[in-house]
């Protein structure tokens, strides 16, 4: 039984965007009940009280989508729907989009001690939706195209078959060596706001254009990230191998976008130029979160102090 403070709005009364969208409590609550229903399952004798309740809560999770539709709508109103103005248009997102050339992660990569690394990645991993299934649950029904390019990048995250190759097992890897246990109670609502934003546009087909746009907007801005955090977990102490995750998306990632924005972008809003804005508002509700969680992040590990005073200390 799922039951939010957040009431599920009753028709035509949106949840609107404000802190209390990112609360912990709040989205604690959704991050349970994502990590139960898309677990695999037996068959149930309760199975229709649980509808009853996904129903409450896809209600929820809809809700909270809109509000975070609603607070990128500005931004998206002049975007190009001629598909290379709009392919333009995405990639300067790297440059100007919310969250980008964040301070926290150079600092991260020349400052942050051990323990604070470790309580970064913590967040950043319980946060982690799992790429290579949000992408699978995106293709479905995508025209020939798009869904071509999920299965390439959806096949580089399996390690192109080899076990030892697969993306979120290497992830692991950095978890264990710096002997963490992410866990959704210790997350802060931010971070589990970004994956189950994820999760809500991968897993309902209304926002199907929104998660190609969230995804590819992850290709395009992570490997700068990747590369700063890989340079921290180097000067921690972590070896090629228990950092391989963070080396191979600074440099993976700049193909896999390339890859995505041609092969994706590209045909999808030539074939329905409509479909330009919802891409365009689920890279910026993607981005959005992203930028929440990093002024979180910095407001625990650096204790209300700006950049330059903890550098300089
Ligand atoms: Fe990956
Ligand atoms: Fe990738």
């Amino acid at each position: 039984m799922y039951s939010l403070q957040f009431a599920a709005p009753s028709h035509g009364s949106p949840i609107t965007f404000t802190d209390s969208l990112f609360s912990d409590d709040f989205q604690r609550k959704l991050a349970h009940w994502n990590h139960c229903r898309l677990a695999p399952q037996f068959p149930q004798g309760d199975w229709m009280t649980t509808l009853d309740d996904d129903t409450h809560m896809l209600r929820v999770e809809g809700a909270f989508l809109e509000a975070l539709r609603a607070h990128v709508a500005d931004a998206v109103a002049d975007v190009p729907t001629e598909p290379g103005a709009f392919v333009c248009w995405f990639e300067d997102l790297a440059q100007t989009g919310p969250g980008q050339h964040d301070p926290l992660f150079p600092w991260l990569a020349a400052h942050a001690t051990r323990d604070e690394i470790r309580w970064f990645f913590e967040q950043e991993a319980a946060g982690e939706a799992g790429f290579d299934d949000l992408v699978a649950l995106t293709q479905v029904k995508l025209p020939d195209a798009a869904k071509l390019e999920l299965a390439r990048n959806y096949w580089d995250e399996m390690g192109r078959g080899n076990a030892k190759g697969m993306h979120g097992p290497m992830l692991q890897i950095v978890a264990d060596a710096l002997a963490v246990n992410p866990s959704i109670d210790t997350t802060v609502g931010e971070s589990l706001a970004l994956a189950n934003a994820m999760t809500a546009m991968a897993t309902s087909r209304r926002y199907a254009w929104h998660s190609v746009g969230a995804l590819g907007v992850i290709e395009l801005t992570a490997p700068g990230r990747s590369a700063l955090v890989a340079q921290g977990l180097r000067r921690i102490g972590l070896n090629d191998r228990e950092r391989r995750y963070f080396d191979l998306h600074a440099v993976l990632d700049v193909k896999h976008s390339e890859d995505w924005n041609r092969e994706a972008l590209y045909p999808l809003v030539s074939e329905d130029p409509r479909r330009a804005v919802a891409i365009a508002e689920g890279a910026l509700m993607r981005l959005e979160c992203g930028k929440r969680c990093f002024a979180r992040y910095r407001a625990h590990l650096w204790n209300g102090q700006s950049a330059t005073t903890l550098v300089t200390h």
